[in-house]
């Protein structure tokens, strides 16, 4: 069972959709697909057409219950979830880091009953943001193709070298998926200097702006269904297509680890500001 954080600061970053419709495809794979939804706008919960949960959930990353109990089917064909719930908006500080802790414990005592657990983190730099990148050992980064999504992602690579210092060394960024991708000489700047900064670990897919993924949500269904044959589909049956591929290829599913080292320097595109490094 494969633990995959599927996470970005930036909101707006494609995170939910790229869980949502990874999942479905890699179901279509024959894989098992548990999706854990830990954003209380529960976005990924609906979009699967399950219902928000309610305090059951927060009781259970409480310790107050098993989380395992809280799995249900979705519209997905071989995909469950984990639902969320509003009550994961901490009330106050205590309560965040009890919830943070709560969800790596929940995380950790996960039986294997899946092949793959997807995350969709919310957005921020909250614990609960942060609590999965203790628990899971790869993190895969959607970004939006536009130049403001690049500092983002620099900021996502400082609190990764925290989490691998203070929680958990093992974590590793498993790749960086560019999305919304559209024709524009912009668009393709962006992805040029991510695959400038991140070389190898930026997958060769690239998922396009679509209007078929923007609107399979109202119709709670994944991209596989709502519109089987479009771009979004084909896009998204290869991201999984490459995911299974570069876990093969890979000694132990090895992608390098970005350390303070070999860290890429995120760049501006230079019709913006040439050779300008973005804050980390
Ligand atoms: N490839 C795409 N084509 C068209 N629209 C897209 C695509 N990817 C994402 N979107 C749209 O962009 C918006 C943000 O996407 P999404 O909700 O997946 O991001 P997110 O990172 O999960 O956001 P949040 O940080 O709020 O959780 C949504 O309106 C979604 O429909
Ligand atoms: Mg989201």
């Amino acid at each position: 069972m494969k633990i995959i954080a599927i996470t970005n600061h930036k909101g707006g970053s494609a995170k939910t959709t790229t869980t949502v419709n990874l999942a479905a495809a890699l179901a279509e794979l024959g894989r098992r697909v548990l999706v854990v939804d830990l954003d209380p706008q529960g976005s990924a919960t609906q979009w699967l057409g399950m219902a928000l949960g309610d305090r059951p959930v927060l009781d259970a990353y409480l310790g107050r219950g098993d989380v395992t109990h809280l799995v249900t089917a979705t519209t997905a064909p071989d995909v469950d979830i984990v639902p969320a719930t509003y009550y994961l908006v901490a009330a106050d500080r205590q309560q965040e880091t009890a919830i943070a802790l709560g969800v790596i414990r929940a995380l950790e005592r996960l039986p294997a009953n899946w092949d793959y657990v997807l995350i969709d983190c919310p957005p921020s730099h909250s614990s609960l943001a942060v609590a999965p990148l203790a628990v899971a050992p790869y993190v895969l980064v959607p970004v939006e193709a536009r130049v403001l999504a690049l500092a983002g992602i620099a900021s996502l690579m400082g609190t990764m070298d925290s989490v691998r210092e203070r929680l958990n060394p093992d974590l590793k960024l498993a790749g960086v998926i560019a999305s919304r991708v559209n024709r524009t000489r912009h668009s393709r700047e962006v992805v040029d200097r991510l695959r400038e900064s991140f070389a190898g670990l930026v997958f060769d897919t690239v998922v396009r702006d679509s209007i078929s993924l923007a609107e399979a949500p109202s119709f709670q269904l994944p991209i596989t269904r709502y519109a089987p044959a479009g771009a979004g589909a084909e896009d998204f049956r290869a991201v999984a297509d490459e995911l299974l591929h570069r876990e093969q290829h890979a000694a132990e599913w090895a992608v390098p680890v970005v350390d303070k080292v070999t860290r890429p320097r995120v760049l501006l595109p230079s019709t913006r500001a040439a050779g300008a490094a973005l804050p980390r």
